[in-house]
């Protein structure tokens, strides 16, 4: 039969060591024509090391790869290409002092007479991003953009190749709801072209919605192909990490807040110098989970870094217990502020650093107090029990960080802050492309911080987490608090409305 069940792409019998270390193990993976296959296992599964195979990233120990029906040798990414494959990695890969166009077209640039031609370039990108419609802009430099917005460059990076094949390795991450559902119609089209997609994710409910095919993979090994009618939620949790979990809590909640509780943190008038937001005032009292909603570019990842001190505001005040702070990253963690920003790869942490250097660095100051000199004993102490707490795998200490699955590195920057006594924790999509199994165990340590006094910021553009996780909600629309939900019902069409500044249907009735 051709049409639909033409494969165009398969892997046979792949293995891949790091040192010694088994990685994946005759692993099978084929891809139909017009399909979206989806890939899902736990972090350091091995989901983007077989990805990395297959577009000539990382060699391949044994096993073979056939594009069409005939074995290929794909040694870079220009091998891919010819093929008409194009993929977009979990680690993006803009580069922030170019502009949009400049990275969409990096490589491959329109030129007149041997030169690069800009007009044209944006021109090129202009009906790209019109096409799409993705909330960006073809000359603006990259480095002023927030991830979600990096990510739809690298995903427009991919969409311009008219590929055979689109890889897309956790392309929504860092979007909100909004923007996913745009990348999901895009994907809809592609497959009704005749394009196939690879689709890694760690969020069921897309996987259910996108996939004609899924492939599971377990400690390296596959553990299932499912047809589409076999992907149910509980078997395919339960294949992939071996325990149930229940997905279906977060899509709507009765909020509770206690305002008796004394006020941790108050934020008053605070306003950018670029405008990114404007007289932002709240409070978030001891105990508490404020939640942060609103779509990509909304201004909360800029509020919560000016609270924090890695951006200046214009004007506006922090006051932690009653003091006013002057805000800066030092004064900040010396007064018990923790903050886990969104872009952990340049924030985050260090990649040629072990897991427990890593930890140590922000921890310093209390590995210190115990003793006079800093004791690797005490370091050790320290990253161990972050391993253990937060299922850091591998459980290695001395494992350097950046080798380390894109899951697993958001865990050793999550571990750091946790390990402090801290009074305020502000965490900048902390789950983004964490497992299901570990995103459980991190809701409960923030619940478990928060039950000890800790007053919690949550930014989220999963909506899922913020209803679920959050004691109450700030909704922001374009630089501004638009919305506030409180000790009533919250569902996430509410949210989402909200944060498109659609009316409420509430409001809408009053
Ligand atoms: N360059 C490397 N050197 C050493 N080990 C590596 C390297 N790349 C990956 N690994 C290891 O291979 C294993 C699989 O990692 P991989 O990145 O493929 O996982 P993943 O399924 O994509 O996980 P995640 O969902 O967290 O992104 C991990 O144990 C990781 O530490
Ligand atoms: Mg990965």
């Amino acid at each position: 039969m051709s049409g639909m069940n033409e494969i165009i792409l398969e892997a046979k019998g792949i293995y891949k060591s790091f040192s010694g270390v088994p990685v994946l193990q005759d692993v099978h993976f084929d891809v139909r024509k017009g399909e979206v296959h989806a890939l899902m296992g736990e972090n350091g599964a091995g989901k983007s090391t077989l990805i990395k195979i297959i577009t000539g990233v990382y060699s391949k120990d044994a096993g073979t790869i056939e594009w069409e029906g005939k074995p290929v040798e794909i040694n870079n990414y220009q091998d891919c290409q010819k093929l008409g494959v194009a993929c977009i990695y979990q680690e993006l890969s803009v580069i922030p002092p170019l502009t949009v166009a400049q990275n969409v077209f990096l490589g491959r640039e329109p030129r007149t007479f041997g030169l690069i031609d800009y007009a044209k370039m944006n021109r090129m990108t202009q009906e790209l991003i019109d096409r799409y419609q993705f909330p960006l802009h073809p000359a603006t430099l990259v480095e002023n953009l927030g991830m979600g917005q990096r990510q739809l460059i690298e995903i427009l990076k991919g969409l311009s190749q008219n590929s055979k094949l689109l890889i897309m390795d956790e392309p929504t991450a860092s979007l909100s709801g909004k923007e996913a559902e745009t990348l999901f119609h895009i994907i809809e089209t592609l497959r009704s072209e005749g394009v196939s997609v690879i689709y890694i994710s760690h969020r069921l409910e897309e996987v259910y919605r996108l996939s004609d095919r899924l492939t599971i993979l377990r400690d390296g090994q596959n553990a299932a192909v499912l047809n589409r009618e076999e992907i149910v939620p509980k078997k395919v949790i339960a294949t992939m990490i071996g325990k149930i979990v229940d997905e279906s809590a977060g899509s709507k909640k009765m909020l509770h807040s206690d305002d008796t509780a004394p006020v941790r943190l108050e934020v008053k008038d605070l306003t950018d110098p670029a405008d990114r937001y404007r007289h932002i005032s709240f409070q978030v009292h001891r105990g508490e989970i404020l939640g942060l909603g609103g779509l990509i570019g909304a201004g909360r990842t800029e509020v919560v870094r000016a609270i924090y001190g890695v951006d200046k505001a214009k004007s506006g005040e922090v006051i932690l217990d009653g003091q006013k702070m002057n805000p800066s990253p030092k004064t900040s963690i010396a007064a018990g502020i923790g903050f886990v920003p969104e872009d952990r790869r340049s924030q985050g942490f260090i990649p040629l650093l072990s897991t427990t250097r890593n930890i140590a660095l922000t921890n310093y100051d209390i590995i210190r107090k115990k003793g006079a000199a800093v004791s690797y004993a005490d370091e050790l102490a320290m990253s161990k029990k972050a391993i253990k707490d937060i299922d850091i795998r591998p459980a290695d200490p001395d494992k350097e960080v950046g080798v380390m699955s894109g899951g697993n590195q958001q865990k050793v920057v999550l571990g750091k802050w946790l390990m402090r006594d801290l009074k305020l924790l502000i965490v900048d999509e902390p789950t983004a492309g964490i497992d299901v199994g570990a995103k459980n165990e991190i809701y409960e340590i923030l619940e478990n911080l928060a039950k000890q006094g800790v007053a919690i910021i949550l930014v989220s553009s999963d909506l899922q987490e913020l209803i679920r996780v959050s004691h109450r909600i700030l909704v922001m629309r374009k630089g501004d608090v638009v919305k506030e939900f409180k000790n009533e019902i919250v569902t996430q069409s509410r949210v989402l409305s909200a944060g498109q500044g659609i009316l409420d249907e509430e409001e809408a009735q009053a």
